[in-house]
């Protein structure tokens, strides 16, 4: 395994954390783990290095956190630093914040939680959060230990991203989703540094953007150009070689569902470093990037002159929605991202009054693709 630096921390973390959102479960019941082979993976993963998990309230429908809790036993939880969330969409007052610390606590069968991070912060929680001063609490729990550092995770734009970063100062670190395709996406590549040069550790998600990006095979384009290289990886090791490449990357958390992919990711991460891809190899990421995209269907290029749609529709989200179930052949990941669209934002509030079409420069028949997009996606 090899090891990274985390932000102003004097700890080093592995360079990946097992993520504890998409275990092995039994007939696809996201909430009924199969804790023997769920076990194992995570032992293997700790007994090879890794030093860092991370899980959260929700994940597994609440099932996470208590089998982490027994999993770490045996002598397990002083081998890591452990990683969870308060679910921040729950949070109606200060005192949530001891109400639901203590009972994760208690799931996870521990005195103390490493890092603790408030959950997927958009500008409405962030808001809320911060105007109720949830500091004061979490700062309670930080001088009794109940929490050794505090941090965010973070799903909406760079200038809210800025916002979080810049709103309090005793952040240690943040944890941002970021992958070849998402270097403009949310935090992205601006993100990652505008925290690293503030001494925050940036914890990276969705590295292989939940699995799209791991395919094996890839589409035949895509295939074709991973090829050209002398590297014998996978899809899955060029996404997570790429990351690791960035010192600003303070660590990778990969959300492993089966023991082959815990035996890959820690044999690559053995072999990882900073600056270890050359130019050539940069190039070629490059390259199947802008492949991927060109597998898009529709060209749209989020510019959102579109915008604002009378009726609510979030035109260029359901466009980009659509555009990844075909580029990354995921539909039912992209299922999945229209239902956590908001209702009045997806394609069917569409009345056809066409006031988008002529500001759109790309002269995409947005009333056309917008009914494609609703009978696929909502399905
Ligand atoms: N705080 C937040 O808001 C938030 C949001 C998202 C995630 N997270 C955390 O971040 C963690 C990482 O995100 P993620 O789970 O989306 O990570 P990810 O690494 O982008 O995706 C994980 C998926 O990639 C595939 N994969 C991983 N290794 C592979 C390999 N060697 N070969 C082939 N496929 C491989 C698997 O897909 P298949 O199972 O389809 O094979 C796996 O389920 C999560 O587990 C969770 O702990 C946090």
């Amino acid at each position: 395994m090899q090891y990274r630096s985390f932000g102003k921390l004097a700890w080093q973390p592995s360079a990946l954390g097992f993520g504890c959102m998409r275990l092995p479960t039994i007939e696809g019941d996201a909430a009924r783990i199969d804790k023997p082979r769920a076990t194992k993976m995570l032992r293997y993963a700790i007994d090879h290095g890794v030093n860092y998990l991370d899980t959260a309230w929700p994940y597994h429908r609440q099932a996470s956190e208590p089998f982490i809790g027994e999993v770490l036993q045996a002598g397990y939880r002083e081998k890591v630093k452990l990683a969870t969330k308060l679910p921040s969409w729950l949070i109606k007052e200060p005192s949530d914040f001891d109400r639901y610390l203590d009972q994760q606590l208690e799931r996870l069968q521990t005195d103390h939680i490493d890092f603790y991070l408030l959950h997927a912060l958009q500008e409405d929680w962030w808001h809320k959060l911060r105007d109720m001063n949830i500091f004061a609490p979490a700062e309670r729990a930080l001088a009794d230990g109940r929490i050794r550092h505090l941090g965010f995770s973070f799903h909406d734009e760079f200038k809210v991203f800025q916002e979080i970063v810049d709103g309090y100062d005793n952040w240690d670190f943040c944890q941002i989703q970021y992958n070849y395709m998402d270097v403009d996406y949310q935090a992205g590549r601006r993100g990652l540094h505008y925290a690293a040069e503030r001494g925050l550790a940036v914890v990276i998600m969705e590295g292989l953007r939940g699995g799209s990006l791991a395919q094996n095979p890839p589409p035949a384009p895509i295939a074709q150009l991973w090829a050209e290289s002398e590297r014998d990886w996978k899809p899955a090791e060029w996404g997570l070689q790429w990351l690791w490449d960035q010192p600003e990357v303070s660590l990778v958390l990969s959300g492993m569902s089966t023991l082959q992919h815990v035996e890959e990711n820690v044999t690559s991460a053995g072999r990882s470093s900073t600056g270890a891809l050359t130019d050539e190899e940069l190039a070629l990421v490059k390259r199947v990037h802008k492949v991927f995209r060109q597998l898009a269907p529709i060209p749209c290029t989020n510019c959102q002159y579109c915008l604002p749609c009378p009726n609510g529709v979030n035109i260029p989200r359901v466009f980009a929605i659509y555009n990844e179930a075909q580029m990354y052949q995921d539909l039912a990941g992209a299922r999945n991202a229209y239902q956590w669209l908001p209702k009045e934002n997806r394609a069917h509030n569409c009345v056809e009054c066409g006031e988008c079409e002529p500001k759109c420069p790309q002269q995409i028949e947005i009333i056309e693709w917008l009914k494609k997009a609703d009978a696929l996606l909502s399905a």
